[in-house]
This record gives structure tokens, sequence and C-alpha cells, in this order.
């Protein structure tokens, strides 16, 4: 076999395929032309290496490269119309978009259950005639403990019992060996509250008398986490101030409560007990299946506490109560461990 007879018969091949290649329709159609024109067995491009043994051993040289370079071409032949075929189907799934198809939802996030609780109590006491007051979370101790009658001795105000803040005050007062008390302990003017009922006395100092109103926020306390405790928790404190309230207005009030958000079957409990701002005290029980599940405590008013705030005391009187939110809405759902509302874990929240 001449060498130009070879080379004729190389390009017509390459010609021909590229041609072929260009109007495959479809990639199945492709592949049977790739084994036709380039398979490695019986493909057309293998029965012409054929020639390449026939050539005289001066033109083997040429005939081999032209051999080479026309596989080349070919291979580049077939990779374009690959190429094409499947930019093809891309767009083709691109026309096919169903727009009347369902989409996937966007997830949308809504308001942690304490959160919801806060405006349901908020909401409740509303209702009552109550508003709402705000104080801050960082106090001093006047609103904490002095003006609410818990004087310097009491076991409440213990440094292990709070979270007292480490202030360039307090920094100070060390270093010239003030602000030190009686065992050595260094005590803070600043903490995190330890409760809710701060903001009575300073609702208090700004108004006076009649007050009606509820306060719900986060106080601190350094407890062990465990299923009913946690370092930080809610509060809803009440205070009513009046003249002639009594104590069977405050039972009247929360029972009222009691029913409107845990329903009318739910029995509440009060039992008598102690707090430096209150006399009388009680502790306030709800019904939990056969049992009870204290919420917080109430009381009147302790005439110390109004004239702390310059209230005279032979003129109002005045009842309080302060409850702790994760346990009235771990009542409310059966959640048997507060720590729950705190782990954030989507699985809890999403049920809310
Ligand atoms: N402040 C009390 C506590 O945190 C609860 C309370 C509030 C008791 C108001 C009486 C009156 O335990």
């Amino acid at each position: 076999m001449a060498l130009d007879e070879f080379v004729a018969e190389l390009d017509q091949l390459a010609e021909e395929a590229a041609d072929s290649f260009s109007l495959a329709s479809d990639a199945s159609m492709l592949e049977d032309l790739r084994v036709q024109i380039l398979g490695a067995k019986s493909g057309q491009l293998k029965s012409a290496q054929k020639g390449l043994g026939k050539m005289p051993p001066a033109d083997k040289p040429l005939a081999g490269k032209h051999f080479n370079q026309t596989k080349q071409r070919i291979e580049e032949a077939y990779a374009l119309a690959q190429g094409r075929l499947d930019s093809a189907s891309s767009t083709q799934d691109a026309s096919c978009f169903d727009a009347t198809e369902p989409g996937s939802r966007p997830r949308i996030g809504h308001l942690h259950p304490i959160t919801q609780t806060v405006q349901e109590l908020k909401d409740i006491f509303g209702r009552l005639g109550f508003s709402v007051a705000e104080g801050p979370e960082i106090e001093d101790e006047r609103h904490n403990f002095d003006a609410l009658n818990i004087d310097r001795s009491h076991p409440a105000r213990d440094p292990l019992d709070n979270f007292y803040l480490q202030t360039a005050c307090t920094a100070a007062a060390s270093s010239k060996g003030e602000g030190e008390v009686s065992d050595g302990r260094l005590e803070s003017p600043w903490l995190l509250r330890s409760q809710t009922s701060t903001v009575q006395i300073r609702v208090m100092e700004e108004n006076p008398p009649p007050i009606r109103i509820v306060s719900l926020g986060r106080v601190y306390r350094p407890d062990t986490a465990d299923a009913t405790h946690y370092p930080m928790f809610h509060q809803i404190e009440g205070l009513l101030v009046d003249t002639d309230v009594t104590m069977a207005d405050l039972k009247t009030v929360l029972r009222i409560f009691c029913s409107s958000y845990l329903g009318e079957e739910v029995h509440v409990r009060f039992r008598p007990s102690f707090f430096p701002f209150t006399e009388p005290s009680v502790e306030v029980d709800m019904q939990w299946g056969d049992g009870w599940v204290e919420m917080g405590g109430a009381g009147m008013v302790d005439p110390n506490v109004f004239r702390a705030v310059g209230y005279d005391p032979d003129k109002v009187t005045g009842f309080a109560f302060g409850l702790g939110v994760e346990r009235l809405c771990a009542r409310r759902f059966g959640i048997t461990d507060i720590r729950e509302f705190f782990k954030n874990d989507i699985r809890f929240l999403d049920q809310f």
C-alpha cells in the first residue's frame, strides 16, 4: 500500500467520523458510533491500522505519525459531540421546570416556649388589670435585699447563694481592705438579681399607690442544674397595692390565674411559709397528677417594705407573689425536666 493512499484513507475516515458524531442526536446513538469507529476490536480505525503493516519500511515512520494524528482528531470529534449532548440534556432539564409542582417549604422559626409562656402570662394578668413593669438583671443590694427587709445577716445574702459581680468598685474596696464581711468574704454591691421582687421596689420608688403590676424576667442563682432547678430561670412577680387589700384578694387572683393558664380542674394550695418581705407568707402549690408542685411564694407586703419606699403602712396594704415560669410551662405541657428548655434541641422546640 502506498503512503498517499493510506493517508487519504485515514483523512476520509476522520472526516466521516466527525460528521457522524456531530449528527448523533442522543447518548446511545453516539455510543454506537463510538464502537463502530473507535472500537478497540473491530472499529474502523482499528481496521485502517492494518494498512500500516503493509507499508514499505521507509514510509512506516510517516504513516505511523499520520495514524496517531488521525486517531486524535477522531477522539476530539467524539469528545465534542459528547459535550454537546451533555449541555443539551441539562438545558432540557431546565426547560422541564414545572412551576406547578409543590416546592420545598422553607423552615420558619418560632418563639421559644418560655418566650411564648411569658407572653401568655402577660396576657392573662393584663385581662385582670395588671400592667407590665421591667427591671434590670444587674442589681444593687438595696433592691435585691435591703428594701425587701432582708437584713445584712440574712442567709439569702450569702455569696455562695448569689452571683455577686467582680466590679472595679469591689476591686478598689478590696485593695483598701474595705468591703469585707465578718467571715472574711468579699461582698460586692452588685449582683445578678436572685428574684424579680427587686421590681416591686423599683415600681414603688417611682410611683405612688395604687399599684397593680406584673414583672417577668430572668433571675440567677448558683444552683446545680437538675430536673427542677437551673442557675438561670424566669419568674413572674405580681404586686398589688391599694387600700384594704386582703389575703382573700391574693388567693382569688392566683386561683383565677391558675384556672386560666392550667385549666379549671387544677387546684391551688397555699402553705404557711416565711419571706422577709411578706407577712403573712405562703408557698403556692399547684396540682400535678396525684401530687403537688411548688410554683413559688406569696404573701401580704410587709410594712417594712412600704416604709423602705416611702409608703405609709397605715394607709396602704398589698399583696405580692413570685412564681417560676419554667415550672408553670412544664406543668402545662407535662415536661418533667426543665433542663429541656435550655438544651435548644430542635426536636423538643419544634413541639411548641
Ligand atoms: N421572691 C420570692 C422567691 O424568689 C418569691 C416571692 C415573691 C414570695 C413575692 C413572696 C412574695 O422565692
